[in-house]
């Protein structure tokens, strides 16, 4: 693992334009000496974002997101600071290191080690002479080589060999057993996972966490085993592919949610990447917080069962109350994605993708199953629990359209329905969006935001800063300049859109954002900086005198009392202030 310093950053940054960058994800129309496009950082139409080719920022005018090519890279596809690094260097054709790290070394740096060799370990076994049965199962299963290379798949064997390989590597016990590849027993020590082919599971950023096995010789046992929760192996956070999906599912506005690993690994392989799998379990808050950050359409093709009915069900209305556009697949024929796509094609899949329907529809099927819609009361059961269902819906059309087709299907009058969709009490669970705090700022901190935005846009600025005042009154600002003064006098560089880099470590990431958003890019010289500098000096003389002249009034002991007077009088001497100020 190797650490890349900020001048290295600034290379790799240096290499690529913007401009260029930004455009492969938005279009981006040039307008005087900057380029403007649609944020994609919150719902809008209208171009809000500008680029500026000089400066190699941009800028949200409306949601104040605000960054250089490496943090427009992380958010847009949802990256780490340093996968967005390794992207950008890709992009711009500069060779890295795979093993770069721009953060501090990460927790858990042990563990994720130790499941990478596993990982191996397990891959090594799929292709030696133990592993000739697993591999011709995958192979009949129409998984083929390069499948097992980019999923990682691999073979557990019966023999205790990771445990004995792992601990004579001198791994304790106690960590391999913490990770769940072990178990500890009376009887002794041994693998967890025995005669079944092994498919790591990643986090969302990618690190392998965590092992499900699949069995594939004929035995009684439980089809999949997952590995036990772990520290680094949190169940109710993890998506299936999500890392491999991700980009894809960005650029495509739409993510595919199957049941089965095997459904997203085939599916993944076929060229439908934006897919991951749940694993057999519903979702938790965490993974619809992930989905939902996506903001893009969701798509839940489960398998062609009734148990796959459900959960479309079960999911479709936990993602349609967290306010998701959710279209739904139903197979038939085959039993789930995997099987539709081995008998009928790649293509075949993809036309039934297309012709997916609505949660909605989806659900006006669903709630009819057994009922028979002829009989009165069923029927009359039936509406109640369709109109039930629309009360969390928030967009008004898709309530209109639903009762109209009630109408229209079951010829009842479209008031009664709208009446009695009306009766039902809301139980919305309205997203509380905090009021936003529009602080009104002081002059004096306008003052300030001022002087730490120009010393971000220069060098020199930082000089005349460090030279003649070197402080400034509030905690932030002074925070904030202090890691201004720091970046540019450690790497002499004077490049705003390093310096963001810079931030993406920092406490003050947020208020520096919206400093660089807020302010405009005034055309910067040293005179009027200068003059912000006298300004604030006086000020904050004027403070200091005034604080003193509180302090004297206050204060008894004589000698003390001169002492204040005589600090007075040097403040006065120095300065150029209006004593009727
Ligand atoms: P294949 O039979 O290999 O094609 O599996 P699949 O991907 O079609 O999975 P299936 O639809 O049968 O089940 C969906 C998911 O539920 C699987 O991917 C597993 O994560 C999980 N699952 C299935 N069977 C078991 C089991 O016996 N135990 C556990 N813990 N999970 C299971
Ligand atoms: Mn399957």
């Amino acid at each position: 693992m190797s650490y890349l310093n900020d001048n290295e950053l600034a290379n790799i940054r240096n290499s690529i334009s913007i401009v260029d960058v930004i455009s492969n994800y938005i279009p981006l129309t040039p307008k005087g000496k900057n380029y403007f496009g649609v944020c994609p950082f919150h719902e809008d139409h209208s171009p809000s974002m500008s680029v500026s080719q000089d400066k190699q920022i941009y800028k949200c005018f409306s949601c104040g997101a605000t960054g250089n090519v490496f943090t427009f890279i992380m958010n847009y596809l949802n990256l780490t600071f340093t996968e967005a690094i390794l992207k950008v260097a890709e992009m711009a054709g500069v060779s890295l290191d795979k093993d770069i790290n721009f953060k501090q070394p990460k927790k858990y740096k042990n563990e994720y080690e130790l499941m990478d060799i596993t990982c191996k370990l397990y891959q090594n076994n799929l292709h030696s002479d133990l592993g000739i049965e697993a591999l011709s199962y995958l192979k009949k299963r129409g998984i083929d080589e390069e499948i097992i290379k980019s999923f990682n798949i691999g073979l557990a064997l019966d023999d205790n060999s990771l445990y004995k390989i792992l601990s004579k590597k001198g791994y304790s016990d106690q960590i391999i057993s913490d990770l769940g590849i072990i178990n500890i027993t009376s009887n002794g020590i041994f693998d967890v996972f025995q005669n079944r082919i092994m498919i790591p599971i990643h986090n969302l950023t990618g690190e392998c966490v965590g092992f499900t096995g699949r069995i594939y010789k004929n035995n009684n046992s439980a089809k999949y085993i997952n590995s036990k929760e772990t520290k680094i192996f949190k169940k109710g956070d993890i998506l299936f592919n999500y890392h491999l999906a991700r980009d894809s599912i960005r650029l495509k506005k739409e993510v595919i949610i199957v049941e089965g690993n095997m459904d997203a690994i085939r599916m993944y392989s076929c060229g439908i990447k934006n897919c991951i799998a749940l694993m057999g379990t519903s979702l938790t808050k965490q993974q619809v917080d992930t989905i939902k950050k996506l903001r893009v359409k969701v798509i839940l093709m489960f398998d062609n069962d009734n148990a796959g009915e459900v959960a479309t069900f079960n999911n479709g209305n936990i993602l349609e109350k967290a306010g998701m556009n959710i279209n739904v697949v139903r197979l038939s024929g085959e039993k789930d994605p995997d099987e539709y796509i081995l008998k009928n094609g790649i293509e075949a899949l993809e036309d039934v993708i297309k012709s997916s329907i609505s949660f909605m529809e989806f659900k006006m099927n669903y709630l009819k199953s057994n009922k028979n819609l002829n009989d009165s009361k069923e029927l009359a059961d039936y509406i109640k629990l369709v109109i039930d269902s629309l009360k969390d819906i928030t967009d008004p059309i898709l309530k209109e359209i639903t009762l109209q087709k009630l109408a229209n299907d079951y010829n009842i009058s479209y008031s009664v329905l709208a009446s009695e969709l009306e009766k039902l009490p809301v139980k919305i669970q309205m997203e509380v969006f905090p009021e936003e705090k529009k602080t009104v700022k002081s002059n004096l901190e306008k003052l300030e935001e001022e002087i730490v935005f120009y010393m971000m846009n220069g060098y020199n600025y930082v000089t005349i800063y460090s030279n003649k005042l070197g402080i400034l009154p509030d905690k932030i600002y002074r925070a904030i300049a202090n890691e201004v003064v720091y970046f540019y006098s450690n790497n002499k560089m004077t490049s705003l859109a390093d310096f963001l880099s810079f931030t993406e470590k920092s406490l003050y990431k947020e208020e520096i954002m919206n400093i660089i958003s807020t302010n405009n890019d005034i055309s910067f010289n040293e005179d009027s900086f200068i003059e912000l500098i006298n300004i604030m000096q006086n000020k904050m003389e004027r403070e200091k005198i005034k604080n003193l002249k509180e302090e004297m009034n206050k204060e008894f002991d004589i000698n003390r009392k001169i002492e204040l007077a005589n600090k007075l009088l040097e403040i006065k001497k120095g300065s150029v202030v209006d004593e009727n100020n």
